[in-house]
């Protein structure tokens, strides 16, 4: 049978609750497709922290290069702000995403047919929505150099951070959300902020070059990134796939996840190196930790899109999405995308609403 290593890294706050969930469900697709899933569970963020002084420990950086996909819940939480920037939980997420060499982070914004009620928006706004944001996740603002807090000679502090893009970065995610684009509705809105900040008028140029070269079949526009953040809640349904930068996609995602009814539906593939890492886009959400309240379907559709694009099951992706729509079609509901006259559940209950749905379909 087919073996594969997953590594495991549930992190913080409701990544250890929402990776649970996200394991029972491994373990069912893995009786009923007779594979074999070596789990390989390592601590992340400011659990890597407590059990080894660093978020990242070498030894879950270690599994996570060896491994045939990462898996990861979330990380951070109250407990470690405070300290050293180099040494924050977040730092290890960032860490992994450029060790790994995950510069294309793609996060469907798909709404469900029965959660069309739950999404602040009126529901002729989304129904039917899906949109997919393509991320820049290794380079931009998170990784410019210089970077850092320094001291002027007066005494006052100034702090910097610089937003850096070279050419050949903006190609290959260009790349990806065309290539994407192709099998969808074939339309690429490029977001930038071109005309004020001269790298991405630089992402601007060399996204419209690369079209005219490669591209034609796909229909290019280009978006300011405040009009593209006012547009999706005006008129999400104009989008197909939007491409940018690291931090305007991390805005714009956590936006777009609102238009399907909550942050905790929506799922992440990171691609570009040789193994690709799967997360929910939401955070350890310390307000509802270990009250068994975390939505897990986001960290299980992550699952879907782990074995659509790592193991080369794409069946199992389509099952699960079914499976998810099949569960909110019978009224089940977290409490984040709760509404009136449907049924909540917990983290745990929703995560065997999903094994028992899944184990009759697979
Ligand atoms: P967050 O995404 O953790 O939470 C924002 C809000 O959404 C909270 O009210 C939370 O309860 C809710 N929420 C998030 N996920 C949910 C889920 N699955 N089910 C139900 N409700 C959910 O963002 P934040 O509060 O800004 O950040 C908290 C911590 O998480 C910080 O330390 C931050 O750095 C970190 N963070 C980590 C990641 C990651 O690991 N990928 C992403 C974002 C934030
Ligand atoms: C995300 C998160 C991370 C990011 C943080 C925690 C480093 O917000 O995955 O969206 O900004 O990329
Ligand atoms: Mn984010």
């Amino acid at each position: 049978s087919q073996e594969y290593t997953i590594a495991v890294l549930p992190g913080d706050g409701i990544g250890p609750e929402v990776i649970a969930e996200a394991i029972k469900v491994m373990r069912v697709v893995e009786t009923r497709l007779g594979l074999k899933l070596n789990l390989n569970e390592q601590p992340v963020g400011g659990a890597g922290y407590e059990a080894s002084g660093k978020p990242l420990p070498d030894d879950t950086l270690k599994a996570a290069k060896s491994a045939d996909a990462v898996l990861l819940g979330a990380v951070g939480g109250p407990k470690w702000e405070a300290i050293d920037f180099s040494l924050r939980p977040e730092r290890a997420l960032l860490g992994l995403r450029s060790e790994l060499g995950l510069f294309a982070n793609l996060r469907p914004a798909k709404v469900f047919r029965a959660l069309t009620e739950a999404s602040s928006l009126k529901p002729e706004v989304v129904e039917g929505l899906d949109v997919l944001v393509v991320r820049e996740l290794t380079g931009g603002i998170y990784f410019g150099e210089p970077r850092g807090v320094e001291t002027l000679p007066d005494g006052e502090r100034r702090g910097i951070n610089t937003l850096v893009y070279t050419e050949s970065e903006i190609v290959r995610i260009a790349e990806v959300a065309f290539d994407v684009a192709l099998k969808r509705n074939k339309k690429v809105c490029s977001v930038d902020k071109a005309n004020v900040l001269e790298a991405t008028g630089l992402w601007r140029e060399v996204v419209t070059d690369l079209h005219k070269k490669k591209y034609s079949a796909v229909e290019l526009s280009h978006m300011y990134v405040d009009n593209a953040a006012m547009q999706l809640v005006r008129n999400p349904k104009q989008f197909d796939v939007i491409v940018t930068t690291n931090m305007f996609g991390d805005i714009l995602s956590d936006e777009a996840s609102m238009l399907t009814g909550s942050i905790g539906m929506l799922p992440s593939a990171s691609l570009g190196g040789k193994t690709a890492m799967y997360e929910p886009i939401h955070g350890s959400a310390p307000d509802i930790a270990g009250q068994d309240m975390a939505n897990p379907l986001a960290t299980i559709l992550s699952v879907g899109m782990m074995f659509k694009y790592s193991l080369d099951r794409e069946d199992v992706n389509t099952v699960l999405e079914n499976v998810v729509e099949s569960i909110l079609d019978a009224g089940y509901r977290t409490k984040d995308i709760m509404s009136k006259g449907m049924k909540e559940v917990g983290c745990k209950a929703m995560g065997d609403l999903v094994v028992q749905a899944l184990e009759k379909k697979l």
